[in-house]
């Protein structure tokens, strides 16, 4: 048998197994040849470009690991996230913080922060697990196919992006959509916890079984945990949690959108409930 018969993939090929494989972004301007890597380890590091961000005043002590200073453990990291998240007096500090954490890998491969959309003030807060590639690039959660699903989820309940706010447990594209490890969660988890403390809804939504599990501290799935009522403790306050179906898995699974149907019924009825502020 002749192994060489076998025509080289075309580029258009390649690309296409790249995609699959989840590889769907570039990380530098200029590609990196790994076989000649020793060269390039002793380079200086300014010849990888990463893209530019956005770094704001801010009116907030940033923590050494915050401050890019050091390459922190993840003990390290978690430690600081929760000090840099508790110390954030309003979202905008929050935001500025998370700008500037240096503690999370997430944030050197994906293109920019996803801190949130809608209304800081709204009743009612939806948390999804993190960015896809149209949210990654735009800067806004929940903006690609799901995003429209959650949209009309959100209308169902007589609601819009203006008196919603959205964010995800998150805020950075896991490279190719991957699954967030556990330390990365651990990582993010007190500035989400932070952003629900400050937006202070009447009723919060987990979105799916990630963003359930991490904020409502269960190990149930999705399938037991919906359409059920949680006390989500801030520490100042004890909100209503409901959790419901990810729109991404309703968009694969629609024989599911009765039961979702159902889940929003129940918190359109909380907020008629629930006395407004
Ligand atoms: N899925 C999520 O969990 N969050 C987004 O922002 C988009 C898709």
């Amino acid at each position: 048998m002749d192994l060489t018969s076998e025509p080289a993939p075309t580029i258009r090929q390649l690309l296409d197994f790249y995609v699959e494989a989840g590889v769907d972004c570039a990380l530098a301007d200029v590609a990196v040849d790994r076989l000649t890597e020793s060269e390039l380890v002793s380079a200086p590091a300014a010849e990888v470009t990463a893209p530019p961000r956005a770094v704001r005043e801010t009116p907030v002590a940033i923590p050494s690991v915050a401050r890019g200073e050091m390459a922190p453990t993840p003990e390290a990291a978690i430690a600081s996230a929760r000090e840099a998240a508790r110390a954030a007096p309003t979202l905008e500090a929050l935001r500025v913080l998370l700008e500037n954490f240096e503690g999370c890998a997430l944030k050197n491969t994906a293109t920019r922060l996803v801190f949130a959309d809608g209304n800081p003030a709204a009743r009612i807060m939806f948390v999804g697990e993190a960015p896809g590639r149209e949210e990654d690039i735009e800067g806004l959660p929940f903006v690609g196919r799901s995003g429209k699903l959650l949209d009309r989820m959100i209308a169902a309940i007589g609601l819009d992006r203006s008196k919603a706010y959205i964010a995800n447990v998150i805020p950075w594209r896991p490279p190719g959509n991957r699954t967030p490890t556990p330390q990365e969660t651990q990582i993010c988890l007190p500035f989400i916890q932070r952003q629900v403390e400050l937006v202070n809804p009447d009723v919060l939504v987990t979105l799916g079984n990630p963003s359930t599990q991490t904020l409502l501290s269960t190990r149930d799935g999705i399938m037991k945990t919906r359409g059920k009522w949680f006390d989500y403790d801030t520490g100042a306050r004890k909100i209503r949690a409901m959790a419901t179906f990810h729109p991404a898995y309703l968009l694969r699974s629609p024989s599911y959108k009765r039961m979702s149907w159902q889940d929003l019924r129940a918190i359109a009825k909380a907020l008629e409930q629930a006395p407004t502020g």
